[in-house]
């Protein structure tokens, strides 16, 4: 995702809608701050500067989003939002400067390297993974943050999780969260280079299993469905179930920051309960898309609401003066949902209860890119199911 960080074309088609129509100076300013994270090569060296810029002028090597060159020329950060990142990339390829990583003593013949501390911190994702408006100040994206507050932020470095910790070590096959084993990767990082006994994998897997894809990658779109598949837990209380209530309690058991976290105004995560009858007739359902892909108004639904400083609620975040709703789930913690139906006596019911996730809306994605263009999958992080007779 950091290498498509330009060029996914839910970004392009999303930072061009936002932009329609805008005439609030402080909501042009926000509209037009985008290429600072999604283009941030280009961004530092004078083109594109707004998001408006012409795309086909960009430099080719601007295109290629957040690089190796720019992550390893980091030196630090000014601000812990808004990319506050610090860079001394040095002066093109007769003298391409310091390259900063994780090891003391590394040596390339292409460049020099120096171990940088910032490297291993979390501080070096947290500067661009906190997204504030630039004139409203309403936090946007806060995923650093919620690290910071939460248990794996443990004083003791040893024992502290960051997010490297987690999403360094993923790779195909291992989803290395809180729930899960995060072994290490021992290796070589250069053919003559020494024996390692962890190698920093770069897939950088989140929730996103359609956008890589879309590029033909195989790999990244399975590990982002293994990732969400072993971060929250269901439990189901059906002792009141003949009084007409049930409670199902969601737990954020693997992510290192809320569930979901990063742009939770348009991802979408839901709870999907349906309670069936002997004869398979479903007497009661939440959460369901509709054929067009449509999630129905009465779902439980974990994410953030953004308003326009009136109480109306906004889709377009340049408008972003305040926050309506937070509905997620912090790390370790669970939220308990209560579901009401009308149970009769002597019956038996099957209870089913999904938790599903998907990276945006299906109404957003035709909207932006046009009907029918790409399903966004629907993804199950959680199934379980009872039985129960009254
Ligand atoms: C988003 C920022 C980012 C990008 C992009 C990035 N790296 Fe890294 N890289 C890191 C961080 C952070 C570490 C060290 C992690 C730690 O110590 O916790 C690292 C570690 C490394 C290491 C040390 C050896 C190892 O594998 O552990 C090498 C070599 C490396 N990166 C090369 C690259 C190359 C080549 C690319 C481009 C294909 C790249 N990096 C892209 C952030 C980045
Ligand atoms: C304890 C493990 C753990 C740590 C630490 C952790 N993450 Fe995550 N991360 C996860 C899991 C599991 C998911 C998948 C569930 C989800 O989407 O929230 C995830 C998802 C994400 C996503 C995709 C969110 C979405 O749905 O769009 C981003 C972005 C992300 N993490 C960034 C970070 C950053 C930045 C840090 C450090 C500040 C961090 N993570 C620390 C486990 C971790
Ligand atoms: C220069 C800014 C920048 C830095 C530094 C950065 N990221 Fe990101 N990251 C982004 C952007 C922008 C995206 C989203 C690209 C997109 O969706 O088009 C992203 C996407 C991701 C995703 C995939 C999210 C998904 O929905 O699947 C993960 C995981 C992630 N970053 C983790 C990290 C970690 C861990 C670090 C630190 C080692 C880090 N990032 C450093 C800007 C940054
Ligand atoms: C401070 C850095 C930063 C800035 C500025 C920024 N973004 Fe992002 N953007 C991110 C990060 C980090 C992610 C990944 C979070 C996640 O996956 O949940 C992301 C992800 C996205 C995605 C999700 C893409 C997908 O495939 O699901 C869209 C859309 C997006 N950004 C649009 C924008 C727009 C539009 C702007 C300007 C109004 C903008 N961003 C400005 C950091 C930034």
């Amino acid at each position: 995702m950091h290498g498509l960080a330009h060029d996914d074309p839910v970004y392009v088609a999303v930072s061009t809608y936002l932009l329609k129509g805008l005439t609030d100076k402080d909501e042009i300013a926000e509209g037009e701050s985008c290429v600072k994270c999604h283009t941030p090569v280009g961004y530092v060296s004078g083109y594109p500067v707004r998001t408006s810029d012409d795309r086909q002028k960009v430099a080719d090597i601007a295109t290629r989003g957040i690089q190796c060159d720019y992550c390893h020329s980091a030196t630090g950060a000014l601000k812990m939002e808004n990319n506050g990142l610090v860079l001394a990339p040095g002066h093109g390829e007769s003298d391409p400067g310091v390259k900063r990583g994780p090891y003391k003593d590394s040596k390339s013949d292409f460049h020099d390297s120096a171990f940088s501390e910032f490297h291993t911190e979390s501080g070096i994702c947290g500067t661009c993974h906190n997204v504030s408006h630039v004139s409203f100040g309403t936090k946007l994206e806060t995923t650093y943050d919620e690290w910071l507050k939460s248990p794996y932020n443990s004083k003791d470095k040893n024992k502290q999780i960051t997010c490297q910790g987690c999403h360094m070590i993923q790779r195909p096959g291992i989803p290395a969260t809180a729930s899960t084993r995060r072994p290490k990767n021992p290796g070589k990082a250069s053919d003559d280079g020494p024996d390692r006994d962890h190698l920093f994998t770069h897939y950088f897997v989140g929730g996103n299993s359609a956008v890589p894809g879309l590029f033909g990658d195989k790999v990244k779109g399975k590990m982002a469905v293994e990732r969400l598949q072993n971060s929250a837990t269901l439990s189901l209380d059906t002792s009141r179930f003949s009084k007409g209530r049930m409670t199902v309690r969601v737990t954020n058991s693997g992510a290192g920051h809320y569930l979901p976290t990063g742009l939770t105004d348009v991802r979408q995560m839901w709870l999907n309960v349906r309670i069936s009858d002997e004869r398979k007739r479903v007497v009661f359902e939440t959460g369901h898309c509709n054929s067009e892909g449509v999630l129905s108004s009465d779902s439980v639904i974990f994410n953030t609401v953004y308003g326009d400083g009136k109480g109306h609620p906004v889709s377009n975040i340049t408008k972003a003066r305040e926050i309506l709703k937070d509905k997620r789930i912090p790390p370790l913690k669970s939220s308990h949902e209560t579901f009401s139906f009308k149970p009769v006596k002597g019956k038996r019911y099957t209870v089913s209860v999904k938790l599903q996730y998907r990276s945006a809306p299906q109404e957003l994605v035709d909207e932006v890119l046009g009907k029918g263009k790409t399903v966004i999958p629907v993804i199950t992080m959680e199934h379980i199911e009872k039985t129960v007779q009254l």
